[in-house]
């Protein structure tokens, strides 16, 4: 007993059918339609080719869209087509009836379905077809979006992993950094201590107390000492950096007047300033109290005039200003020195940085003294700049805030 089509509509739209496998809708459609075998053709984009999907039947049968086959199969007049000769000549096909319905959506045409010893139920057969286009191009597009979603899954996950490798590696970077600083730090320690022994004794030795010594033994205990001093700047500023570097430096501060530590920087210097005979000058205003790190201050100032020297050639002339401007005070090294060309002014505050001077080579260096003092001098919350031409001596001015907000309250 036949069916009428309305009667199987639900089970059009809701039989499961996958790309691959049409044969349940079919099922159906044998209620409705006689009907020995049928193929599905799609239209491949890729090849332009037409593809029989029913591996039941024909396996990969696929023709060419010669132009007569395509001329024939895309015209829009009609949507099914019984026994056209021309359509079953060109798919090679032998003598049986044949009805040919065209998968269409919005008449872009995509494929046909043949139907084989069919019997002319022509409307409903295109009925039935354009149910199916719809089915058809439904699980085109869930195929998409199936490929879509794995691809946006890999990439989530490839995005995941690279980030889990990058953290692993990042925690291994700061490990091995740490390692290194703590190595810095502990081996420069050790330096300081015969280090300072060296400069200690020289100076006694340079004082005469323990008998008098000729010119040439003054001569090179003068060399001693200031290669002493020398190298122990240059482990202190590896020292410091290590430091930096962890966030181990802490500020410990409190009142003093600032002339003090800026005299204790040149003292420790002085063997250095008499060594290449320049004239050092003061030009500091009385009275100057600063809530800061003495320490630290010192440092500053330590870094700036061993750098002051070492750049300024033989009975050249270093001079220290040190004024108190509203609620600041500003610092100024300024030399008669080799000077730093504009283009560096910014670059030799980094890391290692050293401007290349063949003439000045010879003398040692680190080239972190300035990114030191750029720290310490942003911990106190002050500023420091360079004024300097090629050639014609530098100055080196920092500001510092006199009283800071975590002052105690005298
Ligand atoms: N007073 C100065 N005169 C000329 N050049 C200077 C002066 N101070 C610093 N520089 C330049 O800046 C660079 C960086 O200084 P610094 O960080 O103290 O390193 P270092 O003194 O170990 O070379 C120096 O190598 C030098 O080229
Ligand atoms: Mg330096």
């Amino acid at each position: 007993m036949k069916k009428n089509l309305i009667e199987i509509i639900p089970q059009l739209l809701s039989t499961e059918i996958n790309s691959d496998d049409y044969k349940n809708i079919f099922n159906v459609i044998k209620d409705v339609i006689n009907f020995d075998n049928y193929y599905i053709f799609l239209l491949n984009f890729e090849s332009i080719e037409l593809k029989n999907t029913n591996k039941n039947i024909k396996k990969n049968v696929s023709y060419d869209i010669s132009e007569n086959l395509a001329r024939e199969l895309f015209k829009p007049e009609s949507s099914v087509l019984t026994n056209n000769s021309d359509i079953i000549q060109l798919l090679k096909l032998k003598g049986r009836k044949y009805v040919i319905s065209k998968l269409a959506i919005k008449n872009t045409i995509f494929g046909f379905i043949l139907w084989e010893n069919c019997t002319d139920n022509l409307e409903e057969i295109d009925a039935i077809t354009s149910i199916i286009s719809y089915r058809i191009k439904d699980i085109e597009l869930t195929n998409v979006f199936k490929i879509q979603q794995k691809a946006l899954k890999n990439a989530v996950e490839e995005t995941h992993s690279a980030y889990k490798t990058i953290k692993s590696q990042n925690k291994k970077i700061l490990a091995a950094d740490k390692v290194k600083n703590e190595f810095l730090a502990s081996v420069s320690h050790e330096l300081r201590t015969p280090l300072n022994a060296i400069i200690g004794f020289s100076d006694i030795l340079k004082a005469q107390v323990y008998g008098k010594l000729t010119k040439k033994q003054s001569e090179y205990i003068e060399d001693i000492q200031v290669s002493g001093i020398q190298l122990l700047g240059m482990v202190n500023e590896i020292l410091d950096i290590s430091k930096i570097e962890a966030n181990a430096i802490k500020l410990v501060k409190r009142y003093f007047e600032i002339s003090r530590p800026i005299i204790e920087a040149t003292n420790i210097l002085m063997p250095l300033i008499k060594n290449k005979k320049i004239n050092l000058t003061y030009e500091i205003q009385k009275d100057i109290d600063i809530y800061a790190d003495y320490q630290k201050i010192q440092q500053i100032l330590y870094n700036l005039i061993s750098n002051a020297i070492k750049y300024t050639p033989q009975k050249g002339s270093i001079k220290i200003t040190v004024t108190n401007t509203n609620k600041k005070i500003k610092i100024s090294v300024k030399d008669s020195g080799i000077g730093i060309d504009k283009a560096n002014h910014k670059k030799i505050f980094q890391k290692f940085v050293q401007l290349e001077d063949a003439f000045y080579k010879k003398e040692t260096s680190t080239g972190l003294g300035l990114t030191i003092t750029k720290k310490l001098v942003d911990m106190h919350g002050g500023k420091i700049k360079v004024e300097s031409e090629k050639g014609n001596g530098a100055n080196f001015i920092v500001t510092l805030p006199i009283e800071q907000s975590d002052a105690p309250q005298t």
